[in-house]
């Protein structure tokens, strides 16, 4: 979840121990102490876990439980008209509860024997190597706190349903998995902050917001669309370009607002051709030398 993180609220520990999520004043939930608790709660809980112990379960309310089946409810539909088909087979393989949310251990046991991914709590912001580096080894640094229940359908963070459904039905497929271990090797793979920072904007624009042309229509296959009830309806109007490892590697994004430019690939086979190929091969002299090209040819 590190992108979002620009919009991840902070998480500060005081001496006492007192685990605290910082809201800024306009989100969803800031005004209601009930929702605050089970957010300080939660990030507690993340902050809490030592790896290589059980993960810890959290308790969810009716009310977070509604919330999720909203969601999983309206996205069903969205899912099955632009949803890509490597996608809908992941989310049939995964098979995730749709009338409540599951535990990231029940996720766990499903994913296990489909591709080896497991998920860890994260209380907030993942340093971006640290996130990035654990795709690697086939760990996925997990949320677990949902969206205010007052704006089912939005969220400015990304809550449990962005990491579990979106992008937990991809880590469900072998072709996906592949895409998100190679990911994670580039990323240790590199030394600069300038090539790291290369490697994750190539991931948003692919496997956070990534589209690709089936049969003629625009699908998506990147996390972040597929998990927003608003934008993945939309996406196909955006400007969409042609997948471009240098361009994407240099576009900047706002994450306040519906992504107005998209990366198209033609077909899945594309996707790993090109991003596959890049994270599997890219070092710092080849980032260098990508934004020499991009920049000379701007
Ligand atoms: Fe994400």
């Amino acid at each position: 979840m590190f992108e979002e993180a620009q919009l991840s609220a902070p998480v500060t520990r005081s001496g006492e121990g007192d685990v605290t999520v910082h809201l800024s004043d306009n989100h969803p939930g800031a005004v209601d102490p009930e929702y605050r608790a089970r957010r300080n709660a939660l990030a507690a809980l993340a902050m809490e876990w030592q790896r290589g112990t059980p993960l810890p379960a959290a308790t969810y309310t009716d009310a977070e439980h509604d919330v999720w089946r909203i969601v999983c409810s309206e996205l069903h539909g969205l899912h099955e008209r632009l949803a890509c088909s490597v996608y809908l087979e992941g989310k049939q393989r995964l098979g995730l509860p749709e009338s409540r949310i599951p535990q990231l251990v029940e996720v766990n046991e499903l994913l296990r024997p489909l591709t080896g991914f497991q998920y860890v709590p994260a209380a907030g912001l993942v340093p971006l190597l640290e996130f990035y580096g654990s795709l690697a080894d086939g760990i996925f640094h997990s949320t677990q706190y949902v969206r205010h229940h007052s704006v089912p359908l939005y969220t400015p963070e990304p809550d449990v349903l962005h990491e579990v459904v979106g992008h937990g039905n991809c880590l469900a497929h072998d072709r996906f998995a592949r895409l998100y271990r190679l990911a994670g090797a580039a990323a240790r793979r590199v030394q600069t902050t300038e090539a790291l920072e290369f490697i994750s904007k190539v991931f948003w624009f692919s496997l956070e917001f990534g589209v690709l042309r089936e049969s003629g229509k625009v699908r998506c296959y990147g996390a972040g669309l597929l998990s927003s009830y608003g934008e993945i309806q939309q996406a196909a109007q955006a400007d969409l370009r042609p997948l471009d490892i240098a361009r994407m590697g240099v576009q900047t994004y706002d994450i306040t607002h519906y992504q107005p430019i998209l990366f198209c690939g033609d077909g899945f086979g594309q996707v790993e051709d090109l991003v596959g190929g890049f994270f599997a091969e890219v070092d710092d002299d080849q980032v260098q030398r990508l934004v020499r090209e991009v920049t000379a040819s701007a």
